[in-house]
């Protein structure tokens, strides 16, 4: 998704437009640009491709501007290109935008300002808004930008700047995210993510959907759009510092999340068990015990890997709170006939918090009536400030764009909901409860433990498949979500083709892929369904496939019925989906790297995808 930084204050605004869009990078993009006033004239520099190309083209611009907008553009209407990058301009030059969304009216109005004498210079929907603020303007540009955005369907994360008004910037979204930062010596930002902020503050403001602000030097408002009424913000501090969003020292982000998955897991279920009683107390999700036992069925919403932590919570909340759960895709979830009322539970999950499908399953869900309790990793992100309730993960920021500690992070929320449901509902009993939860407890020290050893079995294992063209993923049980995952992981960062399957669909038909060349990795936990797996895997074995098999260390069996084998240590078999994980991850990383691969920005892909 497209990448907003805006600066008005005492300091040099260049540099801080350009740490802030390299720090926006995992957000995917494919050209970038910025603008600054300099003597009462609007300098627009723009190009293709990566911020390299924009710093080296700034190299060579002399400017102390105080003020400016820098936008970095994944590409949505018009391929890629210097016209196409922002920021846009209307007629005169005098007025510049940046943009992150998608403007779904842009051919009706740009034929109209056609009509009306516009010209236009690029393929873009953004540059409509250029020529319809000027539309509007006449000697405030505030009014002129909540005039114009009336007639917008569609989303905006938006920066406006006017050289008739240098002393200000304007700022607009309506469900594309937009966050201010604000120095106590002055100075004001706008950004579409917190990491652009870090290094100058942590003290935000998030802008809400119909939103917009005025940026000064010394002052920053925020008003409604509609209306046009000042709104009283609540300043929020960031507690992650700029390093927690640095690679600290490891060769990707995805590698240093991967390690960073005890510390996620930890800080996910810290402060929400007590260790002694094994009682899990969640009171973010607002709800009384009264209303949480009326919940009649629960609907669970979600994209990619996201979906994938749904699948797994519904094998636990089934089994240990005894109601149904639905898992929808939310693309499919908000296009379908949903049966949905206030007796339903309505959860979305998200990283992102800002993903465009899933936000619209829950406006849908609560229009129809449903308690909207989201998952999500970041605070004050849009799916956040429109649920009833938020179980955060505490993942911290997760900039590859390959998801992981923000997924077991995830996992351990929904077993954390799960645990407090079933003591709420009293389902479970206290020994069962507290089984559960010490081996939840215990679970960060295993990984951290065992991270090493994994990495470098799968280092060993990516050198043997790392020239594979398919991979086939088999799992049972709450672990076949886990097949998906590793199969999603693999193809999303080293492009190989792989598929997850639930272990006994093999024989309807994947079965037929399987010969010498085919790579197969089951995940085999000694759990209730291990025998069951054992037979899919001697199916495989019949045919000559390569298989691998991820199972318990004390399994004495796997020796003999796979050609690799990967053991993992013995926890309690709710948690193998967590554990399980984690090789599938290094897996699919060092795989990736050994192609060449862009293990965190990979090609195609956005880390937040705020649009359909
Ligand atoms: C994760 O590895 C994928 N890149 C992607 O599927 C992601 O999980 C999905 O886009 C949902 O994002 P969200 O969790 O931020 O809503």
């Amino acid at each position: 998704m497209c990448g907003i930084v805006g600066y008005i204050g005492q300091r040099r605004v260049v540099p801080i437009i350009l740490e802030g869009l390299k720090r926006l990078e995992y957000r995917g993009y494919d050209s970038a640009g910025l603008v600054f006033l300099q003597d009462g004239s609007l300098h627009k520099h723009r190009c293709e491709g990566k911020l390299v190309n924009l710093e080296e083209m700034m190299d060579k611009v002399v400017t102390d501007s105080h003020i400016g907008l820098g936008h970095t553009r994944w590409a949505t209407h018009g391929p890629p290109s210097e016209a196409n990058a922002h920021p846009h301009s209307d007629c005169s030059g005098d007025l510049v935008v940046v943009h992150n969304g998608i403007v779904e009216n842009y051919q009706t109005l740009r034929e109209t300002l056609i009509a009306e004498g516009h010209v236009f210079s690029s393929q873009t929907d953004t540059e409509v808004l250029a020529h319809l603020i000027e539309e509007y303007l006449q000697d405030d540009l505030a009014e002129a930008v909540r005039a114009a955005v009336k007639v917008v369907e569609g989303s905006f994360a938006l920066g406006v700047m006017w050289k008739k008004q240098p002393h200000l910037l304007v700022a607009a979204r309506y469900q594309s995210p937009l966050v201010l930062g604000v120095q106590e010596n002055g100075g004001s930002f706008m950004a579409s993510d917190i990491p652009a902020l870090l290094p100058y503050t942590r003290d935000v403001i998030f802008l809400d959907d119909e939103e917009m602000a005025v940026l000064k030097a010394d002052s920053l408002q925020v008003y409604r759009l509609d209306d046009g009424a000042p709104v009283q913000k609540e300043i929020q501090t960031i507690n992650w510092n700029a390093g927690m969003a640095e690679k600290a020292g490891y060769r990707h982000f995805m590698l240093k999340e991967i390690f960073e998955q005890p510390q996620a897991i930890l800080n996910t279920f810290r402060g929400r068990i007590d260790a002694e009683t094994g009682k899990v107390n969640l009171p973010e999700i607002g709800l009384s015990n009264k209303e949480l036992c009326s919940i009649k069925r629960i609907s669970l919403v979600a994209c990619g890997t996201s979906w994938h932590a749904a699948l797994v919570a519904k094998y636990w909340l089934e089994k240990w709170v005894g109601i149904p759960v639905e898992v929808d895709i939310a693309s499919e979830f908000r296009y379908r006939r949903l049966l949905l009322d206030s007796e339903v539970m309505v959860i979305p999950i998200s990283q992102s918090g800002e993903t465009a499908d899933t936000l619209a399953g829950l406006r849908l869900a609560k229009k129809l009536g449903a308690r909207v309790i989201s998952i999500c990793n970041v605070v004050g992100s849009t799916i956040t400030r429109e649920s009833d309730g938020t179980i955060y993960t505490h993942a911290g920021p997760e900039i590859g764009v390959a998801s992981t500690k923000a997924f077991t992070s995830q996992l351990t929320a929904l077993f954390l909901f799960t645990l407090f449901l079933a003591q709420v509902r009293d389902s479970m009993t206290d020994e069962q409860s507290k089984q559960l939860v010490k081996a939840l407890l215990e679970l960060p020290s295993l990984i951290e433990e065992e991270l090493p050893r994994l990495q470098k079995s799968m280092n060993y294992l990516a050198e043997e498949f790392s020239r594979s063209r398919d991979f086939l993923y088999l799992g049972r049980g709450a672990n076949f979500p886990i097949a998906l995952e590793g199969a999603l992981k693999l193809k999303e960062i080293s492009y190989i083709h792989a598929e997850g399957y639930a272990a006994g669909e093999l024989k309807h038909g994947p079965i037929a892929l399987i010969d010498r060349d085919m790579p197969v990795l089951a995940l085999a936990p000694k759990d209730s369904v291990y025998g069951k797996l054992i037979s899919n895997v001697e199916e495989v074995k019949a045919r000559h496939g390569r298989m691998i098999l991820v199972g318990s260390v004390t399994d004495d069996r796997l020796d003999e019925m796979s050609d690799y084998v990967i053991k993992m240590p013995d926890t309690h078999e709710e948690l193998t989906p967590l554990l399980y994980t984690i090789p599938l991850q290094l897996l699919s990383y060092q795989i990736a790297n050994l192609r060449g691969c862009d293990v965190d920005q990979p090609r195609n892909l956005a880390k937040s995808v705020t649009v359909e």
